[in-house]
């Protein structure tokens, strides 16, 4: 069955759950209120790095399933499902901000036509769909949550193979009608009331983001007392009460979610009148270990950054993006710049400017006459790093590896001193 649906705001989440909507064989009308990125879209031009997504978009443009308009009133016209994909970005006390959210459905109220479901897919504080329904003040219209559990990197495939579907209203009817939408993929479909829909999404990312922390707590111990945090997660992963996923330890979550997310929920939390001390804690050690990273190169240069070069491979705050937002990899550069440093780094597809930073254009030509490399986004193609040709580049053997993508005896064998993470 096919569904006339508009997708209000075509960031990553928007986008993806266009083309993969149309892909589904929906009919789809993606709008913006940025005009240069319509016009690129419209010619199936993605402005930025999702792999798979491009080629949803064409597919769809050239199906004539997938358009792109200017303004949310313009895409709703017609629409059946309404689906707001806009930023709720940090304010500055931590609650999420949610004046884009209010400003999409006060574009779109007027042109809804009746009996159409707004869905909210932006992740807000619990309580936004009843918000949203003020601002939408139309008796004939249902505001619906279905938050999105997508990754970026792989954002179609969390799309197309979710784990599970979360609707959140009290319509049954409407709650119906949004299932439907999702009729062809293969997951289960929880439909819960709004509140709990809302809280289901900042407990997702607020318990993965415990989990890394906790991991990254425990290679702090391994090192402590020698054990091998390779072997620990083997150990522990292993248990299916824990399970082998999001336990890799690194230099800390980032991102343009968890850092957000755990903060709006310990505001949330605290509104309601409890002190989320637990994820206080997750968020103060996450800090913390950007601080042992950096004491990591500080200890692989002798004590000191002045003065030094360091090479750096990596600034997206993940592979497989060239999202730097909350990166852990740009947060790391910006002490070993303040500290004295000069970087030269080397990013796949990401890109930063910043003074006493050079950019270059492969992962050898960074450790060009550097100090020390240090490795801070767990690319593939780090992996397979041709590890002699880094040892005759540098100018000391030695390699910080935040990710413990580099293979131990491998690099031993190039003569480099390489010291991980938890090992
Ligand atoms: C996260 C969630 O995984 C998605 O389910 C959610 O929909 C999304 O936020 C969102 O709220 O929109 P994303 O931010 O794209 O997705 O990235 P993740 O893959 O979750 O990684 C987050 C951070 O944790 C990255 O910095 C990553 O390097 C780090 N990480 C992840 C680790 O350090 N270790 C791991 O084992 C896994």
């Amino acid at each position: 069955m096919s569904t006339s649906v508009a997708v209000i705001g075509t960031g990553y989440v928007g986008l993806t759950t266009g083309a993969c909507l149309a892909h589904l064989g929906h009919r789809v009308t993606c709008a913006d209120i940025d005009a240069a990125k319509v016009a690129a879209l419209a010619e199936a031009r993605v402005p930025f790095y999702e792999p798979g997504l491009a080629e949803l978009v064409r597919e769809g443009v050239a199906a004539g399933r997938l358009r792109f308009v200017l303004g949310g009133a313009a895409a709703v016209d017609g629409a059946d499902l309404v689906f707001l994909c806009v930023p709720t970005p940090q304010a500055d006390d931590g609650s999420a901000d949610l004046s884009y959210v209010e400003a999409a459905a006060g574009s779109i109220a007027a042109t809804l036509r009746p009996g159409a479901v707004v869905v909210n897919k932006s992740t807000v504080p619990v309580g936004s769909a009843s918000v949203v329904e003020r601002i939408i003040a139309r008796d004939d219209v249902t505001v619906v949550s279905n938050p999105e559990f997508l990754r970026e990197g792989s954002a179609v495939a969390d799309f197309l193979r979710p784990d599970r579907v979360i609707i959140g209203t009290e319509s049954a009817e409407a709650g119906r009608r949004v299932a439907a939408l999702y009729h062809s993929i293969d997951a289960p479909v929880l439909i819960t009331d709004p509140a709990s829909a809302e809280t289901i999404k900042y407990a997702a990312n607020a318990f993965l983001a415990t989990k890394i922390s906790f991991v990254n707590a425990i290679a702090a111990v391994c090192e402590a007392v020698g054990a091998d945090i390779g072997d620990v997660i083997r150990g522990i992963g292993s248990d299916r009460r824990i399970g082998p996923d999001f336990l890799r330890p690194g230099p800390g979550w980032g991102g343009s979610c968890f850092p957000k997310d755990t903060r709006a929920l310990v505001s949330i939390a605290e509104q309601g009148g409890y002190d989320f001390r637990l994820l206080r804690g997750v968020i103060a050690s996450n800090a913390e270990q950007h601080d042992r990273m950096v004491a990591k190169v500080r200890q692989a240069l002798g004590g000191s950054l002045r003065g030094a070069t360091v090479a750096a491979w990596g600034l997206a705050f993940k592979a497989g993006t060239d999202d730097v937002r909350d990166s852990p990899a740009v947060a790391i550069i910006d002490v070993l710049l303040a500290e004295g440093a000069t970087v030269r780094a080397y990013d796949p597809q990401a890109v930063i400017a910043r003074q006493g930073l050079v950019q270059v254009g492969s992962a050898l030509a960074a450790c060009e006459g550097a100090d020390a490399l240090v490795v801070l986004t767990e690319w593939s193609e780090f992996l397979g790093a041709d590890l002699d040709g880094v040892a005759t580049r540098l100018r000391t053997p030695v390699v910080v590896d935040t990710r413990n993508v580099l293979d131990p005896p491998a690099a031993a064998a190039a003569g480099l001193t390489l010291l991980g993470v938890g090992r």
